[in-house]
């Protein structure tokens, strides 16, 4: 049986018979996130080598390679602790937040105490023994001052505009004092499920113009400020919204930078200009900066599209189906009906100003976000940033789709670690000029793919393709301008590795390793293995460790391991980074990834009720040491859901995920909700704390 542990007690339902979708997932997920990108042609049709034709062409490097990587100083778990005087953080050689924090944090390289908790299948979250729980904020609960309490059957626009957002994703939390008291939450708000938001919901083309529009609200980002409960892990929202509160949403003016940013490509009837765009879409997930900032990935924005009438120009059929994006009159989820922007056949440039990392200063509730197309514009899972040997800052990013690539950004300026307000302002604009890479992984092995996985040594080399260098393009027949609008396309003529879906990318903050994410991916097939992809049919995932040469994040060449080959441990098929199988939690579709100050790798899922049969749920994995590999489930999410964030504050008392999507399934309604997380009656998207409780053992999440 699980350990299920107090927290706010709730109804235990059975699982239902989940319709999965193409993807593993719940097919009203697939519709509403993605837009049921599974069932549609993969993008990506460029005759790209896989690995497995390349595999034979690097002689192995690995012994002359994997050197110095302790040398990297990356901006990890520390890096989220500025100091609220100056709003800007110290900069940090590893995961020991600057000195004045207290609590204080956990030595690195603690070990991992708690029992793991089983695979579940109750509507509820479920934590370790010695652990509790609570939801710190869920989808309507007021954010900005002024803002009403929720009401299910009486929403408005005007009100979610003030509340907290749906279907929440990506969790950071950083200090707004020294004794770490008070915080500021981030939370990205990535899609909306209205047939769960609204009664008798038949879809956009039924729907009143309210509906969308509340929809249109529920996206984007919000900032609240906690504070912590007591002296323990717990954290909750202040009972009275203070200046810092503030809901990002689809109306919310934001910048564009960058050499993209004034293009043509870039100009719409509202902006001729082209650098001011309203709104930011389907943000996943994210990170957070040196310099105290959030940054957050516009991921499945093509959905949003619509058009009123075929479109028919080449270039740009050539352009927007790179990119999933309709070309053939239609809607999906019906915004074109209010506000032509979202009218591909009226407003063709307004998508080119969706599909970028978004940088958010949540110090400043006046700031303006910007949407920085330095680091191109493809489907942003996330970025996660490390500071070069020299001083440069490094951005690394997952392009989430089938057959897609992995890519990195290298500033052109350096970072500057004072604290004063000019070194903060000139942090503020590293990422608005630099390079642009995309990944190459080459194997080292001739006998793949026959080799078992037990050996652990699905490895090699790697090489970062230039896109943009020094401002030039490097792309034969594109300009800067479409490199970086189109990255998709100019990538796909430097011939990268296809990958199985990348998601989250997280450097390790003391080894600079950096481990990157593959979903899943059901459509490789057999022809289509290579190293670093190696399974076909790729239903459970895997995750990749990159180390750059000479531990220097801005290096253009690397090294690579696959650490995990996920799903039930019995299958051979399967690695644990070596640990031994039998004594290891399940695991299938690593979306998210993170490090605690302690320095071990945490992971959240995104499809195991259809790849595995239970719950998605948050899991800890040493990566070094005599634990390495040995992977635990820390925790499982609700009835339909999929566990985002995970985030693990900087003291190591607290961990934070995110419960999206609860009650997602076939036939959900609200008068037939699968779920009735948190509160016993409509499932409302949350972001829920965890802290430790048991008076024996330590105060860490992990413990
Ligand atoms: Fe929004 Fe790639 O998950
Ligand atoms: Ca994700
Ligand atoms: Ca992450
Ligand atoms: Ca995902």
């Amino acid at each position: 049986m699980p350990d299920i542990e107090s927290g706010p007690g709730r109804r235990r339902l059975q699982l239902p018979l989940l319709t999965t979708g193409h993807g593993g997932r719940a097919a009203m997920t697939c519709k509403y996130r993605c837009g049921d990108a599974c069932s549609h042609p993969v993008p990506n049709t460029s005759d790209n080598e896989y690995f497995g034709d390349v595999v034979t062409k690097a002689m192995s490097r690995r012994g002359l390679l994997r050197t110095g990587a302790a040398a990297a100083v990356v901006a990890g778990v520390g890096a989220a602790m500025p100091t609220p005087a100056s709003a800007a953080p110290a900069r940090t050689a590893g995961p020991k937040p600057p000195p004045g924090i207290r609590p204080t944090p956990p030595e690195y390289g603690r070990r991992v105490g708690f029992t793991a908790v089983g695979d579940n299948v109750v509507d509820n979250v479920v934590v370790p023994n010695g652990y509790d729980w609570s939801v710190v904020m869920a989808w309507g609960d007021p954010v900005e001052p002024g803002a009403p309490e929720f009401d299910f059957d009486n929403q408005t626009s005007a009100a979610q505009r003030g509340q907290f957002g749906y279907n929440a994703d990506f969790v950071a939390v950083l200090p707004l004092d020294r004794n770490f008291e008070r915080a500021l939450l981030w939370v990205n708000h990535e899609y909306t499920n209205e047939e769960l938001m609204f009664r008798g919901w038949a879809g956009p083309e039924s729907a009143s113009e309210e509906q969308l529009r509340i929809a249109m609200a529920a996206h984007g980002g919000s900032i609240v400020e906690i504070e912590r409960v007591g002296d323990t892990g717990e954290w909750r929202r202040v009972s009275r919204p203070r200046r810092h509160n503030r809901r990002l949403h689809t109306a919310t003016a934001m910048r564009l930078t960058g050499a993209a940013a004034g293009s043509d490509l870039l100009r719409t009837s509202a902006d001729p200009g082209g650098t001011t765009v309203h709104g930011m879409l389907n943000n996943c997930a994210g990170g957070v900066t040196p310099w105290g900032t959030i940054l957050s990935a516009e991921e499945n924005y093509n959905q949003y599209f619509g058009a009123s009438a075929d479109i028919t120009d080449p270039v740009a059929v050539e352009r927007l189906s790179r990119y999933g994006i309709r070309t053939q009159a239609g809607t999906q989820r019906g915004w074109e009906r209010i506000d032509e922007r979202f009218d591909l056949a009226v407003e063709p440039n307004e998508v080119n100003r969706f599909g970028w990392i978004v940088e958010i200063d949540p110090y400043d509730p006046h700031s303006v976000p910007r949407k920085h197309t330095a680091l191109g514009r493809f489907k942003h899972e996330a970025a996660a940033v490390s500071i070069a040997a020299d001083g440069r800052v490094v951005a690394y990013m997952g392009d989430d789709e089938r057959f897609d690539y992995v890519y990195k950004f290298v500033s052109a300026k350096k970072y500057r670690d004072g604290t004063s307000r000019r070194d903060r302002e000139h942090n503020l604009r590293l990422l608005e000029q630099g390079d642009l890479y995309v990944a190459r992984f080459t194997g080292d092995s001739p006998e793949f793919p026959d080799r078992p996985p037990e050996d652990g040594l699905f490895d090699g080399t790697g090489e970062w393709l230039p896109l943009v260098v020094d401002g030039q393009s490097k792309v034969d027949g594109m300009s800067v301008e479409e490199v970086l609008t189109f990255t998709r396309l100019a990538a796909d003529t430097v011939h990268p590795t296809k990958m199985d879906r990348p998601e989250d990318v997280e450097p390790h903050p003391v080894t600079g390793t950096v481990y990157i994410a593959l979903t899943n991916n059901s459509r490789r097939t057999p022809a289509e293995v290579d190293e670093a992809n190696p399974r076909p049919d790729n239903k459970f995932g895997h995750v990749i460790g990159v180390d750059e040469d000479g531990g220097d994040a801005a290096a253009l060449t690397f090294t690579w391991r696959v650490v995990l080959i996920a799903g039930d441990p019995s299958d051979p098929e399967t690695y644990y980074d070596g640990f031994d199988k039998s004594q290891v939690s399940q695991i299938s579709c690593p979306d998210n990834v993170a490090f605690d100050p302690s320095g071990r790798l945490w992971l959240s899922t995104d499809g195991m009720p259809g790849a595995s049969g239970v719950h998605d749920g948050m899991f800890v994995m040493p990566i070094e040491g005599a634990d390495k590999g040995h992977l635990r489930r820390f925790l499982s999410v609700p009835i339909g859901a999929e566990c985002c964030g995970p985030f693990i504050t900087p003291d190591g008392r607290t961990a934070l995920m995110a419960v999206q999507h609860p009650g997602d399934g076939a036939g959900a309604s609200p008068e037939n909700p699968l779920s009735t997380f948190p509160y016993g009656d409509q499932p409302r998207p949350s972001v829920v704390t965890v802290w430790r409780t048991s008076p024996t053992g330590g105060p860490y999440i992990g413990d």
